[in-house]
């Protein structure tokens, strides 16, 4: 068993440096294959760097929650603006049009229902039929400090054997139990673990003190997950500082969805994410969207 006495705090992030140059436009990548590194530019824009990533996965363990009671008449719409999709194969299949171009990241993981323990999830995608749909990612959740933590970190190991075998990226999503504290500290542990186990990709949350130390720490690139809905405001404060903090760009859901104005909202997150516009002035294209409908 290692030795985990006496094991030194981390301090030295190096945040004002940057991840060293390396000729991919994604953090970490670019050793690998050719195949695995175009799916990675399908999410990643090659002249950002950056994703704006719509997430409508949420059914998979909650069903018809607020926003996502529709997926073909409230969520495709939104597709073509969105430059990747995460959802389970079975709402692509159903729900999105085959000629959509975003980036597919399809959820990969799944099992107890919001009645249960939620941890409690098993791979469940086989990576052949994540190629059947053009996946370019599949995203399963990683419960660090969880009850079923070993199983979920296993199930990622499995998935990313898979991805490296046919060139398919991982997700690996940061999942957070209620009784978790939700610090920067934690998330440096969570993400680094997902991206040691091999994940291309982490997903997790913003926090207001010491972000930039998450992103700095983890070889590949954090994109952010919105949370539950807030002002549409606060929604692009956070991702505007989760960017100038070093993450690649957002996996948004409930603050694009739930706004009363979902497109306003896809469109000023990503002025935001790509054209660096601060959020008082991408508040001002929501406006513009929702058409008075927002204060
Ligand atoms: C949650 O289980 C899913 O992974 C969501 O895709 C993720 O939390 C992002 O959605 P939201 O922005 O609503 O948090």
């Amino acid at each position: 068993m290692a030795d985990t006495d006496g094991l030194l705090d981390a301090r030295d992030f190096g945040t004002s440096a940057g991840p060293a140059a390396s000729g991919f436009h994604v953090k970490g990548a670019h050793g690998q294959d050719w195949g695995l590194r175009n799916r990675l530019s399908r999410i990643f824009r090659p002249d950002t760097g950056r994703t704006v990533m719509l997430a409508f996965d949420h059914g998979y363990f909650v069903g018809p929650m607020a926003g996502l009671e529709r997926l073909d008449t409230r969520i495709a719409p939104l597709v073509p603006d969105a430059d990747a999709i995460m959802m389970t194969r079975g709402a692509l299949r159903t729900s999105i049009p085959a000629t959509a171009g975003a980036g597919i990241v399809l959820r990969a993981s799944g099992g107890p229902s919001i009645l249960r323990e939620l941890s409690d999830e098993h791979i469940a995608l086989d990576m052949e039929d994540a190629l059947r749909l053009n996946a370019a990612a599949v995203a399963i959740q990683v419960f660090v400090g969880g009850e079923h933590e070993s199983r979920s970190v296993a199930n990622l190991a499995a998935l990313v054997d898979a991805g490296q075998r046919h060139g398919v990226a991982v997700l690996g999503v940061t999942a957070v139990g209620k009784d978790m504290v939700r610090d920067a500290r934690y998330f440096r542990l969570a993400t680094r673990i997902s991206a040691e186990m091999g994940a291309h990709i982490v997903k997790t949350y913003y926090v207001d003190e010491g972000f930039e130390t998450v992103t700095a720490s983890c070889p590949v690139p954090i994109i952010v997950a919105g949370g539950k809905k807030l002002p549409e405001i606060d929604a692009l404060t956070m991702a505007y500082r989760s960017i100038q903090e070093g993450a690649a760009g957002v996996d948004m859901g409930r603050n694009i969805f739930q706004s009363d104005s979902p497109a306003g909202m896809l469109a000023a997150v990503r002025a935001v994410v790509h054209d660096g516009l601060k959020p008082e002035e991408a508040y001002e294209i929501y406006k513009e969207k929702a058409g008075g409908s927002a204060a």
